[in-house]
């Protein structure tokens, strides 16, 4: 049976598994998926024998996505913009692809799930780590008026939106020079909430029509959410949406089959 699997360190606390033994039971496919828990120094050789072993696709996480680009003999336009793999696939038996469908899935969750638009739209990005790298070029795709990236530290996010000017109206800066009107839509891609915590932004950016989007996703409230909400935002979610159709976009390249995201989402969310 063709194998796949997520590998991650740690990774005990992947829904992936699940989400695509969903996926490959609505689909009919006969694939096994399971988790690896690779450390840094192993992630070369384990994949490697993965795929020397009947290993057809892995997903990528947390904290791999950049060795994994290495690793590939190929990557996708998108891998290569982001800089980062959460997709490999092997094509024949020696040649392996990587791809990133991380922000394919946000921006599919945003617009048909959630049906909320970004061309056009002043959207804030909270945080300039891997997690932002990952969904700057959809996003640009789809020609916000504007995309700001903000970032604790300013020069990261200053840096992380040079690379991606060419593609269209993207600037950095640092928490504190959020001010002014609020954001049509503000997406969080730091990792406060591991700790816990939100990012220390004005309240300002959000106003009763803000969109709050957060990539972080749990069973209870994340702490972003509850922080928009505090401030009378009425349109706050938490990252379900885009970890399925993330998911969902991994699968149909994988099977050439595009699941149905609604009936896993009605489990999950
Ligand atoms: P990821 O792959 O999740 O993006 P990362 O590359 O380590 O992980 O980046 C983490 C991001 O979350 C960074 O933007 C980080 O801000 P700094 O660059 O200033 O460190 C942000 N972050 C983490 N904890 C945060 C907190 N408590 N408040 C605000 N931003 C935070």
């Amino acid at each position: 049976m063709d194998q796949y699997g997520v590998v991650g360190h740690p990774v005990s606390q992947s829904w992936s598994p699940f989400i695509h033994g969903l996926f490959a039971r609505q689909t009919d496919q006969a694939l096994t998926y399971r988790l690896y828990d690779i450390a840094p120094a192993q992630f070369r050789g384990e994949v490697l024998e993965f795929f020397a072993h009947g290993g057809r696709g892995l997903n990528v996480t947390v904290p791999h996505k950049e060795a994994a680009a290495d690793l590939a003999n190929e990557l996708s336009a998108r891998a290569e913009r982001a800089g980062a793999v959460n997709t490999l696939m092997l094509q024949g038996d020696h040649h392996l692809i990587g791809d990133n469908t991380d922000g394919a899935g946000l921006v599919r969750d945003l617009e048909r799930n959630l049906r909320v638009p970004v061309a056009d739209r002043r959207i804030l990005i909270l945080g300039a780590g891997g997690a932002a790298r990952g969904v700057l070029g959809p996003l640009l795709d789809l020609q916000p008026a504007e995309l700001v990236l903000a970032n604790r530290g300013a020069d990261r996010a200053i840096n992380l939106a040079t690379l991606f000017a060419d593609l269209g109206a993207v600037r950095g800066c640092g928490f504190a020079d959020l001010s002014g009107e609020p954001f049509d839509l503000v997406i969080n891609a730091t990792s406060a909430a591991l700790t816990g915590g939100v990012p220390d932004v004005s309240p300002s950016i959000v106003g009763r029509d803000t969109v709050c989007y957060d990539m972080t996703y749990g069973k209870a409230d994340t702490p972003f959410v509850t922080w928009a909400q505090q401030r009378g935002c009425e349109h706050a979610y938490k990252g379900w949406g885009m970890l399925v159709e993330q998911a969902a976009e991994s699968f149909y390249l994988w099977r050439g089959v595009r699941p149905e995201t609604a009936p896993v989402l009605a489990v999950l969310g």
